[in-house]
């Protein structure tokens, strides 16, 4: 009896958080989630009306694992994730799913032009481009998106937003400039992957990020052969280095930074 009782009142007392964030898996979108697709995309919510395609995802793009999420999620507790480089989805999911379990209600928007680039699209082999790229031309990575998001029972948690990183900074900038949304706390970079536009992206991203949060990504320095990556590098000592606490570690295939 007296268990049954606790049992009740834990999900709305000390598992509260718990059960508030997992409000997403049941289709109520977190706040800032919600206030932008009033704001931006006229309450018409471009997760639910597509096509559903059972698909398989590629995960090759995915180098953010749950434990750097959980470190983020030990100096930030965000309202707001902004995930710049979507792909298929993948860091997202890993996101959601890692803030789920830490009983947070966080707004996580998924920035991508879902168009692809070099070498996620464009350099790849045939049988990988073919999953990419409809018969009339069109690219399906928006479509992926949405279906992997929808498997995992995510489509709640996660807000797409179809644009160029730099339009999204700009527009996050400007939505915060006339308080109809929050500065993000989390900003994940992994979009361009080109040296001079990686650049452009860290000083927005750095603009826009909220005081004491924490901007990570992947990859930033992907040089192509032969080159150098001496402008982002010298960049990034000069503006960054001095001002922030920077964690490189190890375990990662890539290279993840965190900068709190
Ligand atoms: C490496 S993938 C991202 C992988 C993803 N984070 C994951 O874990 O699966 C890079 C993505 O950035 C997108 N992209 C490339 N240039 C971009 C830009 N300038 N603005 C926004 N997205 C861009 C591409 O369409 C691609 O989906």
């Amino acid at each position: 009896m007296v268990m049954r009782i606790l049992w009740r009142w834990l999900p709305l007392t000390a598992l509260g958080g718990l059960t508030w964030a997992n409000r997403c898996r049941e289709g109520v979108r977190p706040p800032v989630a919600q206030q932008l697709l009033d704001e931006l995309f006229l309450g018409n919510d471009p997760m639910l009306d597509f096509e559903y395609e059972d698909l398989v995802p590629d995960t090759s793009m995915t180098h953010m694992s749950a434990k750097d999420v959980d470190l983020v999620l030990s100096v930030a507790k965000p309202s707001f994730w902004l995930e710049l480089g979507s792909f298929e989805g993948g860091s997202a999911i890993v996101a959601s799913e890692r803030i789920l379990a830490h009983g947070l209600n966080t707004s996580v928007v998924a920035v991508d032009t879902f168009l692809g680039d070099v070498r996620v699209l464009w350099e790849r082999p045939p049988e990988e481009r073919r999953k990419l790229l409809r018969a009339d031309g069109r690219i399906t990575l928006f479509d992926r998106f949405r279906n992997h998001l929808r498997n995992a029972n995510l489509h709640y948690c996660v807000l797409p937003l179809p644009a160029t990183s730099v339009v999204a900074l700009k527009l996050v900038d400007s939505l915060a400039r006339r308080s109809r949304a929050p500065l993000p706390e989390v900003i994940y970079l992994d979009s361009a992957h080109e040296e001079g536009e990686v650049l452009l992206e860290l000083g927005l991203a750095w603009k826009v990020l909220s005081p004491g949060g924490v901007l990570f990504g992947d990859d930033w320095l992907l040089p192509e052969e032969g080159e150098t990556t001496s402008l982002l590098e010298g960049a990034w000592i000069s503006v960054f280095a001095s001002k922030v606490d920077i964690d490189s570690y190890e375990g990662h295939a890539s290279g993840c930074s965190a900068i709190c």
